[in-house]
């Protein structure tokens, strides 16, 4: 574990120009740029040249199992989209287009949300390849999105998609049972449809505190959570996604919590807090940032700018918490980082923001993953785990 992992730089296609052009034209729109995502992963297949359709080859396939027998996840290639993407779960298997081996719907709450009122709720900032928002947990509540997965489930398996469902507790409950009541709903809904869960617990975009912050409470949650999954006749994964501005003693803490609770996974991390910005390596001070919420809060950064904390992250992770399996999320944006961090020991990536700077991003990545493995002396993603076995 002792190399560097590089901030790589990707070359610029004339596709990725045009995806440029295209933000400046609508650069007073954000919400529009954001929202377009959807119909270019619906329409890909149909613009000529770009070759946007699923990639069924077996060259980056990858199975993750689970010591404790919960169902193993299937990926076409282990770079997922990162949840906030689809928070419908509508058209999933779009995103194979695109070139996504899994998707993380949602993320989802109990009941239907309609987030943030205030517009807009999204930045991009070109220079620094990021974007902050603070959607606030729009969704259309568990029950339709877990409906809407059932219904698609094995198609995306056909498409060689993983499909987790992300879930959150439903701000604004004050007490502490109902919260507790309301995520466990949420979590017995998600489980009939999810290949695996996901418990955000990490949104910096509620308006309340992160529950990352509490950690007895977010013992309570993994308590009821697994000794309900304790009590179905099937074993899935369980991850939680976690900040990514954490200290390594509050890291600490809370990756004890999981491992003593039985939970499979983390998801590291989430969008980082531009209340913090400045200990991010990017061009702007939090003043200088659009104002994304009523309150004035900026919200949450993505893209680029994160990778090196997040590396951080999963290197102390990995080398603590072994046994953890890891989904490193936050300025993915080169096949051969994804390289870099397979090499660390994680079982699959996420990523959101660089669907907006990189045309067909997933695809792009991929070619350079298998060239990172061709380069390491490995055919496929199957011939380098055969040679790096994990348990
Ligand atoms: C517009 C937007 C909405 C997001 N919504 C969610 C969400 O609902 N749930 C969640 O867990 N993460 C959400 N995220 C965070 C991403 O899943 C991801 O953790 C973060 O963007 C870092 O990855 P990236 O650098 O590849 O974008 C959102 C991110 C963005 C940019």
């Amino acid at each position: 574990m002792s190399f560097d992992c590089i901030n790589h730089e990707y070359y610029m296609r004339l596709s990725d120009r045009v995806l440029a052009l295209i933000r400046r034209v609508f650069h007073n729109n954000p919400e529009f740029r954001h929202d377009s995502l959807k119909h270019v992963a619906r329409f890909a297949p149909l613009i000529p040249l770009m070759g946007a359709r699923p990639d069924l080859s077996k060259t980056l396939r990858r199975v993750v199992t689970f010591a404790d027998g919960s169902n193993s996840l299937y990926f076409g290639c282990p770079i997922m989209l990162a949840a906030g993407a689809n928070k419908t779960a509508l058209r999933i298997c779009d995103f194979a287009n695109m070139g996504f081996g899994g998707i993380s719907v949602g993320t989802a709450t109990r009941h239907v949300r309609e987030g943030n009122t205030h517009r807009p709720r999204i930045g991009f900032l070109e220079k620094d390849r990021a974007i902050h928002n603070s959607m606030g947990l729009n969704n259309d509540g568990v029950e339709a999105v877990t409906r809407r997965v059932l219904s698609q489930l094995a198609s995306a398996h056909m498409n060689q998609m993983c499909v987790a469902v992300s879930i959150a507790e439903t701000p604004g409950i004050t007490d502490e049972n109902e919260k507790l009541k309301d995520i466990v709903e949420s979590f017995s809904i998600a489980y009939k449809a999810a290949d695996y869960i996901e418990i955000n617990v990490s949104c910096p975009n509620t308006g309340e505190n992160r529950v990352d912050l509490d950690t007895s409470f977010l013992e309570k949650i993994f308590t009821e959570i697994t000794n309900y999954r304790n009590s179905q006749g099937i074993r899935k994964a369980i991850y939680a996604k976690l900040s990514p501005d954490m200290s390594e003693r509050h890291l600490s803490n809370i990756m004890d919590m999981l491992v003593q609770k039985g939970v499979n996974g983390v998801v590291i991390g989430n969008t980082y807090p531009t209340s913090k910005v400045s200990e991010l390596p990017v061009h702007v001070t939090y003043n200088q940032l659009t104002p994304l919420r009523a309150d004035g809060n900026r919200g949450g950064m993505s893209g680029r700018p994160l990778y090196e904390n997040m590396v951080k992250n999963v290197k102390f992770i990995r080398e603590h918490y072994p046994q953890m399996s890891v989904i490193a999320c936050g300025g993915i944006d080169h096949g051969f980082k994804i390289y870099d961090l397979i090499r660390l020991g994680v079982d699959a990536v996420q990523c959101y923001s660089v669907v907006a700077f990189r045309w067909m991003a997933a695809h792009a990545m991929r070619h350079e993953l298998e060239e990172a493995l061709l380069n390491g002396g490995y055919k496929s993603l199957a011939e380098y785990d055969e040679h790096h076995p994990k348990h």
